[in-house]
């Protein structure tokens, strides 16, 4: 077999997943270039939680950060996350706005996106793949892994075949809360070779400390790709350190050769930046986490509750809740636990403990019930359905969410003219999915924390990096979310899972 390659997440899921996304361009770009020379088969750059970080805390426009990492990394194919029919947000768009995105994107720079659907619900990830395709990039169909009683090797197998009919050039194994066990992980990566026979990538986070072994079994297993990051932006609740991983795999015959004083020198330049981010950091990201065990949600999922249940002064309600997201997930059809779901689910589960079981139903997670996501993978509860029918007399719908929704293009330039802002695509998409954040973007200069996008003349390859000058963005770390139901207001504090 042959030598297994690594992508770099260090400027995606690794800073999304230890310092809720906020490390800026300019504290990417000076390790752009190194980490450009160093053969990754991909470098996770963009998507996922970082548009709405650019635009909300960072002051920055994300596609001219795309086209800034492009220029400082020109020979590395450069990764993005795309969450299917929500593009980068919580709710379905209609194709053309999807269509739109994924044009300008790939005109930005984007190479290969991976693409995937909270619920696996493929429909929600065909007019993504057929676009992506159409620009000529690389689409890679992501199979969302989750541990419920309907989620097999075999139905994910299935999916995986499903994707390849689509057309996807390659197959991601999307371990988001790194519940995969070596022993599974090395079974799909065996079947998934075998029946689908496209290049498989595995993506996992060491969360609860299994990340590692399950990429080792996936190698045995003949995986093509693993992802790793740099420390200290790695392990804990982002991906397995590269030379970790690399140590790991000292002596066998698929351990591939990366420069491991580079890979020394990236680490030190981000220590520098790790420190930079240090309000935005947490000792609760970088242990391993055995309660996501036990409970089986997402390590970051369960931070969150952790402090929301305090604000809520339900701190002692704690294994309660939890307990009820399994009920909550079984309700609505052992749906995987991802954004936008796993806010969804934890905070109907909280609303069950506090208000009682159902008596106050979050609209989205109504909104799952009834299909709106997509197709949950399991049966939603009859008894559940009835509730919501008798409560607002709505019924699940059939068909796939997206084709309900008309075409918004020409209606997103027009607004966007009537406000005196730009009108291209970036524009449009970036202003359906975030109007005010993007809106913000184009006023006047006040005190808004605009990073400059400053494309450093790169540093010669062997020398390490100066630390980047300049410290974050004074926001607060996750987001708040109020749901409003017969009155009652319930806030969330979330965490984008990806
Ligand atoms: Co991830």
């Amino acid at each position: 077999m042959k030598t297994v390659q690594f992508n770099n997440t260090v400027l995606r899921d690794g800073h999304q997943s230890l310092a809720a996304t906020r490390m800026t361009t300019a504290q990417m770009l000076p390790a752009a270039p190194i980490l450009d020379g160093m053969g990754f088969a991909g470098l996770e750059t963009w998507g996922g939680a970082t548009v709405d970080s650019c635009l909300r805390f960072l002051g920055e426009n994300p596609f001219d950060r795309l086209r800034a990492l492009k220029k400082a990394a020109p020979q590395t194919p450069q990764i993005m996350l795309l969450r299917g029919q929500n593009i980068v947000q919580y709710t379905s768009f209609p194709d053309d706005v999807v269509e739109a995105f994924i044009r300008a994107d790939a005109a930005a720079g984007q190479d290969i996106f991976r693409i995937f659907d909270a619920l696996n619900d493929t429909r929600n990830l065909i007019t993504a793949i057929k676009t992506v395709k159409a620009c000529g990039k690389h689409a890679r169909g992501e199979i969302c892994y989750t541990t419920s009683p309907v989620h097999t090797v075999e139905a994910f197998v299935k999916m995986g075949i499903e994707l390849r009919a689509m057309g996807c050039d390659s197959i991601g194994i999307k371990d988001m809360s790194g519940v995969i066990a070596p022993r599974v992980a090395y079974d799909m990566v065996a079947q998934l070779r075998q029946r689908v026979g496209l290049p498989i990538t595995l993506h996992t986070h060491d969360t609860a400390g299994l990340g590692a072994s399950s990429y080792l079994a996936a190698i045995d297993a003949g995986v093509d790709i693993v992802e790793t990051s740099i420390a200290p932006f790695a392990n804990g609740t982002a991906q397995p350190d590269t030379l970790r991983m690399l140590a790991l795999l000292e002596g066998h015959p698929r351990c591939p050769s990366y420069d491991r004083e580079k890979l020394a020198q990236l680490r030190e330049y981000f220590t520098g930046v790790y420190k930079e981010l240090g309000k935005f950091t947490s000792p609760d990201n970088e242990r391993v986490d055995s309660d996501t065990l036990i409970y089986q949600v997402p390590g970051g999922m369960l931070s969150n509750f952790r402090n929301q249940l305090k604000e809520q002064n339900m701190a002692d309600k704690f294994e309660q809740v939890m307990s009820e997201i399994f009920h909550v997930r079984e309700a609505l059809g052992w749906i995987p636990l991802v954004t936008p779901t796993s806010q969804i689910v934890g905070t109907q589960a909280m609303m069950n403990v506090k208000f009682g079981r159902w008596k106050t139903i979050a609209p989205a997670a109504a909104d799952i019930a009834l299909n709106k996501y997509g197709r949950p993978p399991g049966t939603v509860s009859a008894e559940l359905i009835k509730l919501i029918f008798d409560r607002t007399g709505q019924k699940p719908v059939e068909g796939r969410n997206a084709d309900a929704l008309p075409p918004r293009m020409p209606k997103l330039r027009e607004e966007l003219a009537a406000k005196n802002l730009p009108t291209d695509d970036e524009a449009c998409v970036l202003h359906a999915m975030f109007p005010q954040e993007f809106a913000k973007l184009h006023a006047p200069k006040v005190a808004a924390p605009a990073t400059p996008v400053v494309v450093a003349s790169p540093p010669a390859a062997a020398a390490a990096p100066a630390p980047a000058s300049h410290a974050a963005a004074p926001t607060g770390p996750g987001k708040r979310y109020r749901l409003t139901v017969a009155g009652q207001t319930t806030e969330a504090l979330v965490e984008e899972l990806n």
